[in-house]
């Protein structure tokens, strides 16, 4: 009787005196993580006394998301997502206050995709990707980094997918938001591309959403965002890796004027061009550290044609600095990795394509550096203010067989645009000073939004792309009442229950809406 007892008790006393994070008896006391062990996951969830912990916070790009989870569990297949889902789902409905986060390549803003009163799913460990010849396709796991997922598929296939633009960006983020790609000219966002979907819906089962199985729910995935499921393989379709023509201009600030005209002019002809690709940032974030703005077109031919005519209006303006070389996606993206590590504050709008519409919003962003200096100090902050096309013609190549196959209603925009971002990055201060920054960049969006050009026309389109959004702003409403009707009819058939909304709150939600 004794014998057996003692031989029922030692392996778990083994296991928790070998585990210095897991107390007696394999309870941390934080009823979720419990939840997880018990449901056989232990050795996936990651305690703030492990040493892997930190340097998962430490991995999300925005300092201001770098908070503290109860715990991260890191699932390192589909079964073990659905596992964790069904745990997380049963160890109550969250009583005292604690709630659930997602996240893949940690690159969206704060507290879409972690959270200091709850759990984190961090689906970093599902990073493999692998070229699948004769189907075309490409099987890429959602916590990949898009300089990965290219360095792999040019060595096994030599062959690339429409994906970030920025290596170190995540799969899974970008592709539910949309996703706009050096390829975007010719097949659009990067969602249009995912011809299926594994998904974990929130009663655990494993779906795989195919314009042939679940078509409503793949549809619903091209910009729905975390409302049905946990996707946890992305099937994209492939194209052969061709190196790049690729290009970076440094220019002063007093050729915005030029550059503006340049961008409306290459906006207009993106659909007879649809190989070339074009943005234009404008940062004070030099390396004089003087504070002076500077203008960083940057431009690429997909085909790698060094002898594109394309980028002669923007190339022809005196530059500092220019560089004009092939080289693959691959090492573009690794060369373009924006370093993260600062608090930061974003909007974004849709211009019209209009040369006194981009004026005025450059106007805006010098008008804000003056306000800032003087609020924030020029020493502590610097802006980021990026245009990127968004012609008209990207919308119809969502369309598939005359219907529309995404939720993200583009089409709404109706004519040639520009997708305008404005980040404030806090390098030296706290908290005060980022809630000031983000009140003076609320300001200017208002100020923006109000403007009208010489001819009448309104400055913005409403259409806001989530993948830019602040939580201030509404993308999935913007997408239109039609999408958005479609898109709660998907969230209540794939997830009755609403645990999607309820359980993970971070980003933005059907309920909400
Ligand atoms: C430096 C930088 C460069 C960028 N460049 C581009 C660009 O070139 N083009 C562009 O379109 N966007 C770009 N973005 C925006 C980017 O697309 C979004 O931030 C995107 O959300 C990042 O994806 P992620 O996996 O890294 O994000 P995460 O923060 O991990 O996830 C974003 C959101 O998606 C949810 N989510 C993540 N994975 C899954 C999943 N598998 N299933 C269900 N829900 C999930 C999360 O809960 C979270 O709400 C850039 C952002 C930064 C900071
Ligand atoms: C101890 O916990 C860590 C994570 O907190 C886990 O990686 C490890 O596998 C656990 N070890 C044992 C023996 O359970
Ligand atoms: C996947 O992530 C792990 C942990 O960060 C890392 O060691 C590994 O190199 C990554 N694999 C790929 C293919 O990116
Ligand atoms: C890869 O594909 C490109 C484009 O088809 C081709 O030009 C190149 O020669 C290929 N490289 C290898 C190593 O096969
Ligand atoms: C812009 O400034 C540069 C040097 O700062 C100068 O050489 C150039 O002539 C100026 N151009 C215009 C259009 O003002
Ligand atoms: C580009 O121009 C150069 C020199 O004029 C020529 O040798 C090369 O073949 C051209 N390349 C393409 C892709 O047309
Ligand atoms: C990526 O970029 C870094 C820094 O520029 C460089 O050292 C490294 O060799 C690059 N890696 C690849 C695979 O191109
Ligand atoms: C810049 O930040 C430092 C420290 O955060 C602060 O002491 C200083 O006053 C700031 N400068 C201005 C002009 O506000
Ligand atoms: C295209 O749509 C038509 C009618 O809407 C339908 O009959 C046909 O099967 C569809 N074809 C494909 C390939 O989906
Ligand atoms: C899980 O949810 C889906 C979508 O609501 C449903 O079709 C399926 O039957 C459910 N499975 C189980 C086991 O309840």
């Amino acid at each position: 009787m004794r014998a057996v007892s003692i031989s029922l008790l030692l392996p778990s006393l083994a296991v928790a005196a070998s585990n210095a994070s897991v107390g007696v008896m394999g309870t941390t006391g934080y009823p979720p993580c419990d939840a997880l062990i018990s449901a056989g996951l232990g050795d996936r969830v990651l305690l703030a006394t492990s040493d892997a912990y930190e340097t998962r916070v430490q991995s999300y790009w925005h300092a201001n998301g770098r908070i503290h989870p109860y715990c991260f569990v890191e699932p390192y297949s589909a079964e073990e997502v659905s596992t964790a889902v069904k745990a997380l789902a049963s160890a109550g409905q969250g009583a005292g206050d604690w709630h659930i986060a997602v996240r893949s390549g940690g690159h969206h803003l704060p507290a879409t995709n972690n959270i200091v009163d709850g759990v984190t799913i961090d689906l970093g460990m599902m990073n493999s990707s692998r070229y699948i010849a004769d189907k075309g396709i490409a099987q890429v796991g959602p916590g990949a980094k898009w300089k990965n997922v290219y360095a792999n598929l040019l060595k096994n296939g030599n062959v690339t997918v429409t994906g970030g633009r920025d290596g170190d960006v995540g799969v899974g983020g970008f592709l539910l938001g949309g996703g706009n790609s050096y390829y975007s000219g010719r097949n659009g966002f990067g969602s249009n591309a995912v011809v299926g979907y594994e998904v974990v819906l929130a009663n655990g089962t494993i779906v795989e959403a195919t314009v042939d199985q679940y078509p409503d729910l793949w549809k619903s995935l091209k910009g729905g965002l975390l409302n049905y499921g946990i996707v946890t393989r992305f099937d994209l379709q492939t194209m052969p890796a061709v190196d790049l023509a690729y290009g970076l201009n440094v220019l002063t600030y007093n050729y915005s004027s030029q550059v503006s005209d340049a961008l409306v002019d290459f906006t207009n002809n993106m659909e007879q061009r649809p190989d070339d690709h074009m943005f234009i940032l404008y940062t004070d974030e030099t390396s004089s550290g003087d504070g002076s703005m500077m203008i960083l077109p940057i431009y690429v031919n997909t085909k790698g044609d060094l002898n594109t005519t394309s980028f002669d209006e923007i190339t022809k303006i005196p530059s500092v600095v220019s560089s004009w070389e092939r080289m693959s996606l691959a090492a573009a993206a690794n060369a373009s990795q924006v370093a993260g590590g600062t608090k930061n504050v974003q909007r974004t709008l849709t211009l019209y394509n209009d040369a006194a519409i981009l004026r005025e919003a450059t106007r805006l962003h010098t008008q804000l550096v003056a306000t800032l200096d003087e609020k924030v100090g020029s020493e502590n902050y610097s802006t980021q203010v990026v245009f990127q096309p968004l012609p008209a013609y990207l919308s119809t190549l969502g369309l598939r067989n005359g219907t529309m196959s995404n939720v993200l209603g583009l089409e709404r925009i109706g004519s040639n645009a520009i997708l305008w971002t404005a980040a404030v990055a806090i390098t030296n201060g706290d908290d005060g000073a980022l809630a000031v920054a983000g009140t003076e960049l609320s300001a200017l969006l208002t100020q923006l939004e109000k403007f009208t050009s010489p001819d009448g026309k309104p400055s913005t389109a409403e259409w806001v792309y989530s993948n830019y959004a602040d939580m201030s702003q509404d993308p999935l409403t913007s997408y239109g009442p039609e999408n958005v009707a479609f898109m709660k009819e998907m969230a209540a058939k794939y997830d009755p229950e609403g645990f999607w909304q309820k359980r993970v709150p971070g980003g933005f939600k059907l309920s909400r809406v």
